[in-house]
């Protein structure tokens, strides 16, 4: 009996909660019917959560390592660094032959740090860089 009761009891609040939901006011109402996701237009600040910068897959350009990693010396000459696009800096070095010049460039040479302080470059990507810098320095 007690049961049924508690059965009954729930029924009752059901249906007069039906009975009250009727009598909503139409701003509650639109809330609730409200889809779940919505449509912004360009420009809108979208609260959706920015995708991770993702790690550059695959060997980068000699052009792009040499713009980021060498150019601050190699641009201006920094302690005697060869500068780019200055063929009398880059002929003596060039005539040593291209390993000398992968050697240095990847074990570093006096004010040259190894690697050009890339620590993230791989040793193919030095000598692409490299050989970007002789190509740009005839
Ligand atoms: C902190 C400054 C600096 C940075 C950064 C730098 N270099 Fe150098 N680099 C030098 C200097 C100085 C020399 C000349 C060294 C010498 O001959 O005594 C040099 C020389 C070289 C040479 C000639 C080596 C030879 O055999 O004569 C190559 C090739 C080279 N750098 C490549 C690179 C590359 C590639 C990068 C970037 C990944 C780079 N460098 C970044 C300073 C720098």
């Amino acid at each position: 009996m007690y049961k049924f009761k508690l059965v009954l009891a729930s029924t009752l609040v059901f249906w007069i909660g039906g009975v009250f939901a009727h009598h909503l006011d139409p701003d509650t109402i639109k809330k609730r019917i409200q889809p779940s996701a919505s449509v912004y237009r360009v420009g809108d600040d979208v609260p959706v959560a920015k995708p991770a910068v993702v790690a550059t897959s695959g060997p980068r350009s000699g052009k792009e390592i040499y713009n980021t990693k060498c150019s601050a010396c190699h641009g201006s000459g920094v302690m005697g660094a060869p500068k780019l696009g200055v063929a009398s800096d880059w002929e003596p070095r060039v005539a040593k032959g291209e390993e000398s010049l992968f050697s240095h460039a990847i074990n570093g040479l006096n004010a040259m740090p190894p690697k050009g302080t890339c620590a993230d470059c791989s040793d193919d990507e030095i000598k692409l860089t490299v050989k970007y810098m002789v190509e740009s320095s005839h």
